[in-house]
């Protein structure tokens, strides 16, 4: 242990006088928190891993797990879609009545339609990465998109758009977002906000939870439970790192366990148990982590980009190519199977293990620490921890054994590693995860893109990770593999023409790309009725600061509930129907024409340096003010400290 380092760290955290300096302090911090109401009850889904955190052998089952080429969807993927699609049709039909498009019967043309369901609008939401600032903002989004919550079926509201989408992304912090809903039995965002369980970030990740009921954690005990977990998996034979304390600690703010122990057993394959997913009620999640191979620091645009859907782990990407059983990861493939005399294991693939993997985003704290205002000292401190996780090769998440071991006579790293490292999704500067979606297979029609990215001086998106996925598509015969995306202009045009301050469409007219490509709709994160820009750093809320976040993402997604435009509404189906009705051959209605005049990119570039992008509240202000400091980065010192120190 580097003891100057952690002094250094915890004479940072002394000096902000807010934080309390001590275990017994925090302890006492925490036990002091009043017991209020009776817990509110979330379901989950099952805690199905044979034994907790810790991944175990069991008996292999037949046929025995493989690992195949990702030629294709999976059986698992294509028999759920047949039912889920059908089931989209009813909500995707009273949403597009509420939305109202003057002279177009939506009702009529679905129904015309429905008997060839590949003719009908197949949607996707997309949430991008970003911290707790991506949580919030894009919690908004899913809340304005969710028929459940209440006002989402008034005039001008989109609520419905959740109930009629095919699949929902997340990323990094998105994935936490993703993560919470759907390991919590498709928990609608206003339940997870009344809930005492989840959700509550007034507490950092070095403190826990501070449930609002009899029973309270203790920080200590916390962390005892944290690391008894991880050396569970450790004495086991898995090589763990820093990803698993950290998927740990976000689990007692994401995952609800009537144990209050961060559910350790929750599995991520288990949402494919779920009786209401297998009936095809609720969309698809994916998550999204990037590849990095050994040594590795900076992950360039053509990382690998692997996926996690509810039955399988892998990537469509020609390094890899290839889909692994997710129940059965870390089970011992070598070239596909398991060996007849081995074990096939289960309970790796621990729903907070996968948010962390997607989120690791520790190297770009690295590089991005000097742009803070923290102190000097503290740079320093971190810096050093930093350094130093990345020498040790730990500030990654290791998937071990490597499923893609000798997998595909291949020359690839990843077939000839025994570790595969993954690293937060949005390292490759694709910060929205669109990979999952854009596959030729999923054959998606339109993204809802939310993107909440922290690109420009004050942390607002200019349009970085649709240019990330735009240059990567270029690489037509290389990684892009079939894939394909509508064109997008340089960041200096984002900001110039407003592009990354209101909706805007791309790719509306497919005539103009190369390739079946969905249309994009992208929703920036911008000041509609709050400062929703807290740095990435920011690792507590206040329960008023998240609510106000959420608001104004739902905001920033209804262009303020329609009062900004009043024809957004009809713009949005618009978009929803483009492909289905250009492969039917249908016409748009002339207000559709208004509507990608308004909204669409239509090839301009304005490519000058722009001033400085620094927006103003376009509503008025009704939300909670900004307590959170520059301080709050100290606590993240303490974290790294912490974890470091383990
Ligand atoms: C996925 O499909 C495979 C092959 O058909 C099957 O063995 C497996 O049980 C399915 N998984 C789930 C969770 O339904
Ligand atoms: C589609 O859904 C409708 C109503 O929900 C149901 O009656 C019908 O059988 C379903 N069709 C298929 C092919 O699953
Ligand atoms: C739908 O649009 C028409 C105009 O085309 C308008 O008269 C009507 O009030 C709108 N209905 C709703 C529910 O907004
Ligand atoms: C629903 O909308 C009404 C009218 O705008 C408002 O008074 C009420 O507070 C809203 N309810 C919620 C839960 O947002
Ligand atoms: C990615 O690009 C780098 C730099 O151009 C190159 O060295 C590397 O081989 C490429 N990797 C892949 C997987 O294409
Ligand atoms: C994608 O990559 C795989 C593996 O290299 C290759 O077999 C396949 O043909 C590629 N697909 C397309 C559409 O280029
Ligand atoms: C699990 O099985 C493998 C062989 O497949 C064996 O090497 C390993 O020791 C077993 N682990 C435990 C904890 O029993
Ligand atoms: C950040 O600044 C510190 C202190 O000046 C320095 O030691 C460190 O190397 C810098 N880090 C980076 C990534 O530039
Ligand atoms: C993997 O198995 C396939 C077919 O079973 C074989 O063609 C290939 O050579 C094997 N690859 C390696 C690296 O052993
Ligand atoms: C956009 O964001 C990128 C990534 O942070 C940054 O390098 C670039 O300077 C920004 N450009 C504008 C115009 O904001
Ligand atoms: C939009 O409606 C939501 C839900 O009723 C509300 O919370 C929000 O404040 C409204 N936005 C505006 C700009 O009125
Ligand atoms: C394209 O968009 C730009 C800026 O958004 C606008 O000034 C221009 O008039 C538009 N061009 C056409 C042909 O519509």
């Amino acid at each position: 242990m580097k003891f100057p380092v952690l002094t250094a760290a915890a004479a940072g955290l002394a000096s902000a006088a807010s934080l309390p300096s001590s275990f017994q302090e925090l302890e006492a911090d925490v036990a002091s928190v009043a017991a209020r109401a009776v817990a509110n009850y979330i379901q989950r889904d099952l805690p199905n891993a044979p034994d907790g955190y810790t991944p175990t052998n069991v008996t292999c089952p037949s046929p025995r797990p493989t690992i195949r080429e990702a030629n294709a969807l999976s059986t698992n993927e294509t028999d759920w879609l047949e039912i889920r699609r059908n089931v989209t049709l009813a909500p995707m039909k009273d949403l597009l009545t509420r939305l109202n498009l003057t002279g177009f019967d939506t009702t009529s043309y679905i129904d015309a339609h429905s008997s060839n369901i590949s003719n009908i609008p197949n949607i996707a939401i997309a949430a991008s990465g970003g911290g707790y600032r991506a949580l919030t903002n894009g919690a908004g989004g899913l809340k304005a998109f969710d028929s459940r919550v209440t006002n989402t079926t008034n005039a001008g509201q989109l609520g419905g758009l959740l109930q009629s989408a095919t699949y929902v992304a997340g990323l990094s912090g998105g994935s936490w977002l993703v993560g919470s809903m759907f390991v919590n039995n498709f928990s609608s965002i206003a339940e997870l906000q009344a809930s005492n369980k989840v959700w509550n970030f007034d507490k950092s990740l070095l403190e826990g939870p501070d449930y609002d009921d009899i029973q309270i954690v203790s920080t200590v005990e916390y962390w005892k439970d944290i690391t008894e977990q991880v050396a569970g998996k450790a004495d086991a034979g898995f090589n763990t790192s820093f990803t698993d304390y950290w998927g740990r600690a976000l689990s007692y703010q994401l995952v609800n366990s009537s144990d209050e122990d961060g559910g350790p057993s929750y599995t991520w394959s288990s949402i494919a148990l779920m009786d209401d997913f297998k009936a095809g009620a609720y969309p698809m999640p994916l998550v999204v982590a990037d590849g990095r191979n050994p040594n590795e620091y900076i992950i360039t645009d053509n990382a690998t980009v692997y996926e996690v859907n509810p039955w399988e782990f892998g990537s469509f990407d020609p390094t890899v190519y290839a889909f692994a059983p997710l129940q059965y990861l870390g089970s011992r493939f070598v070239n596909g199977t398991v060996a007849d005399n081995a074990s096939c294991v289960r309970g790796f693939d621990n729903a907070g293990f996968i948010m962390g993997s997607s989120s690791t985003l520790f190297n770009e704290f690295l590089l991005d620490i000097n742009t803070t205002s923290i102190p000097t000292i503290l740079k320093e401190a971190l810096t050093d921890i930093l350094d130093d996780l990345g020498e040790r090769n730990d500030d990654i998440a290791i998937y071990s054994p490597n499923p893609f071991y000798d997998y595909r006579d291949s020359s690839e790293t990843y077939a000839t590693t025994k570790d595969l490292n993954v690293v937060d999704g949005g390292e490759d500067g694709e910060n929205i995860p669109l990979q999952p979606l854009i596959q030729p297979e999923r054959a998606v029609d339109v993204i809802f893109a939310i993107d909440s990215s922290a690109d420009t001086d004050y942390y607002w998106p200019n349009g970085t990770s649709l240019v990330a996925t735009y240059e990567r598509s270029l690489d037509r015969t290389g990684i892009a593999n079939g894939t394909a995306f509508p064109a997008i202009p340089d960041q200096n045009t984002f900001v110039n023409l407003g592009l990354n301050s209101r909706p805007s469409f791309f790719g509306c007219d497919p005539k103009n790309i190369s390739g079946k490509a969905p249309l994009v709709i992208y929703l920036p994160n911008s000041p509609y009725t709050y400062d929703s820009n807290f740095s990435t750093f920011t690792l507590t809320y206040t329960d008023e600061e998240r609510d106000s976040v959420i608001t104004n993402g739902w905001n920033v997604v209804t262009r303020g509930n329609g009062t900004v435009d009043e024809n957004f509404p009809q713009c949005v189906a618009c978009a929803i129907l483009q492909r289905s009705t250009y492969r039917t051959n249908t016409s748009l209605p002339t207000i559709c024409t208004t509507c990608f005049t308004d909204y669409c990119w239509n090839g301009t570039l304005n490519s000058t340096d722009p001033r400085e992008y620094n927006p103003s509240i376009l509503i008025a202000s009704s939300g909670a003010l900004k307590t959170v400091a520059d301080y709050s980065v100290v606590v993240l010192a303490s974290v790294l400290a912490l974890f470091w120190a383990l």
